[in-house]
């Protein structure tokens, strides 16, 4: 079966074609990061404007990398939720006009369904259930996967999400935008253990997160360095930091498989490119005689086959959406737009 998939929630617009969940046929992706990092940060505005000029060639690229006719797609998916929300209108709303136009069914993909379906392209063997950490520049979640469609949120970031953290600290640091990867370079200068920074506690619900504190004082160490002119060791603030974002967040993952009964372990989104994090998870892992799975590089950031690997499990599922499906900028991964026939 041949998915069709969209995806333009934030600031890359990205379609493929996707065989049985499993198999990229194209993955086609136009980032627009040149042009908000003029900015610092994503604009939602120019971000909607931006998908809207790609999206079509996007399409029949997509189509012709993967060397299929309009009438070999079987149905059509694309994330309603969460993000952006002009963003997130202009890919679903361009799905519904091809799925009407082709006849076909159209699939709602919950986003961060997606990030964790990313690693279902890359490992064959990989099947529910499993716990899964999902780190992305807008959401931060613990989700325990039951089945391909059945997904409970454990977890969560109270505040901001930890690659919004990795953004902010990495712009007071002078690094472009996206601030993640330059961040993970900048570590590996220094082995750290410079900067006290704060590890987050919340009271009665040990699985989920904040990022704000952290956020602070790193804001704070910069701003103070700038107006005492004291110089500022950016490298091993850039590690000292990845180093409590990963406290933040490992010990909780292997927290929540133990208390969910998991013995396999999936990371997703754009901050699982992180190195010290991914060889973090890994040792932790080991230790828990977890089996880790790290979606290559190519799959953590965003993109459209991720979406055509879920949309096939919904697919499955019986989740199919109606012309009035609406976009939506927040929406809790385990509360479906669409009720399941299977
Ligand atoms: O999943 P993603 O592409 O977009 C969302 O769905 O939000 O994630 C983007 C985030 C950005 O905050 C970016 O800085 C971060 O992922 N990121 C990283 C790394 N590469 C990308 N964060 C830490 N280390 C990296 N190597």
């Amino acid at each position: 079966m041949k998915i069709l998939a969209f995806e333009s929630s934030c600031d890359e617009t990205a379609a493929a074609v996707v065989e049985d969940g499993r198999t990229i046929l194209s993955d086609a992706i136009a980032s627009q990061a040149d042009m908000h990092a003029l900015y610092g940060g994503v604009v939602p505005e120019i971000a909607s404007r931006k998908h809207v000029e790609v999206i079509a060639a996007l399409c029949d690229k997509a189509l012709a990398d993967a060397g299929v006719a309009k009438s070999d797609i079987d149905a059509v998916a694309a994330t309603y939720a969460p993000g952006l929300i002009g963003a997130v209108l202009v890919g679903l709303n361009y799905a519904k006009s091809v799925a009407y136009a082709l006849n076909v069914p159209l699939i709602p993909v919950h986003h961060i369904r997606g990030h964790i379906a990313a690693n279902y392209l890359a490992f064959p063997d990989l099947e529910p259930p499993f716990l899964a950490l999902c780190m992305s520049g807008g959401n931060t979640l613990l989700v325990d996967v039951a089945g391909y469609t059945d997904f409970k949120l454990v977890g969560a970031t109270r505040d901001d999400a930890a690659g919004e953290c990795f953004d902010k600290a990495a712009r007071v640091l002078g690094l472009p935008y996206p601030g993640g990867k330059p961040m993970d370079e900048l570590a590996h200068g220094s082995e750290g253990g410079v900067y006290e920074l704060p590890r987050a506690k919340i009271d009665g619900h040990e699985l989920d997160m904040s990022f704000s504190g952290l956020k602070t004082a790193v804001v704070n160490l910069a701003h103070n360095a700038e107006q005492t002119g004291k110089p500022l060791d950016r490298a091993a603030l850039a590690r000292d930091f990845t180093q409590a974002v990963s406290d933040e967040l490992v010990p909780r993952t292997l927290r929540a498989a133990e208390r969910y009964g998991r013995k396999t372990v999936v990371a997703a989104g754009g901050v699982a490119a992180n190195s010290f994090l991914r060889a973090d998870l890994q040792t932790a892992c080991d230790k828990a005689g977890c089996k880790l799975y790290l979606p290559p590089l190519s799959l953590c950031g965003d993109n459209g086959a991720m979406i055509g690997a879920q949309g096939y499990y919904e697919y499955m599922a019986g989740a199919r959406a109606d012309w009035s499906l609406n976009a939506y900028a927040t929406r809790e991964i385990d509360d479906p737009i669409v009720a399941y026939d299977k």
